[in-house]
């Protein structure tokens, strides 16, 4: 059985979404995860993770941060009773940046990823940022059934 938990760290630059993508979709995969809501939750941990390279270290921080910017990852896999459950954590060591007023098509991320899974925590504070996200898979609920192709 492949590891319950899967844990890296990335430095804040262009390809720290697409290398999340990669590690978390292939964690998901090793364990058999229904491959719509693996989707799912790879969208909702690489918006987090452009978030902070994005966003987190624009502004210096107010103090000397004791670590170079980073972006953890951490995903974890609990099996309850009544089904599976994967509990994913993006933290960074960044500030977090007040939304612009004018955020044009901006601005929507946050509540896309909310959206995609079945709990969404953001905490901000002096340390960084945290999102915690979760999936769950139960005997009443499977994953979804996977469309037919078309034609
Ligand atoms: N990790 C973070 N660190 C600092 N600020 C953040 C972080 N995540 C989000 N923010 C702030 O919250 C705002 C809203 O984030 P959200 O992802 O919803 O929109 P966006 O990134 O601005 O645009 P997009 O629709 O392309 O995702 C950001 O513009 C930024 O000000
Ligand atoms: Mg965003």
């Amino acid at each position: 059985m492949p590891p319950p938990c899967a844990s890296f760290w990335l430095a804040p630059d262009v390809a720290s979404a697409s290398l999340t993508r990669e590690r978390v979709r292939s964690w998901l995969d090793d364990h058999g995860w229904p491959p719509d809501e693996a989707h799912d939750l790879v969208y909702a941990v690489s918006e987090a993770v452009t978030n902070a390279a994005e966003h987190a270290f624009r502004t210096p921080p107010p103090r000397p941060r004791p670590d170079p910017p980073s972006i953890w990852v951490d995903c974890r896999l609990h099996e309850h009773d009544d089904g599976r459950e994967v509990r994913i954590v993006i933290r960074d060591n960044g500030c977090w940046k007040p939304a612009d007023a004018d955020r044009g098509f901006r601005g929507h991320g946050l509540t896309l990823s909310g959206a995609f899974v079945d709990t969404f925590r953001l905490a901000t504070g002096v340390a960084g940022t945290t999102v915690e996200l979760t999936g769950r898979i139960t005997a009443a609920y499977p994953g979804r059934p996977r469309r037919r192709p078309r034609g």
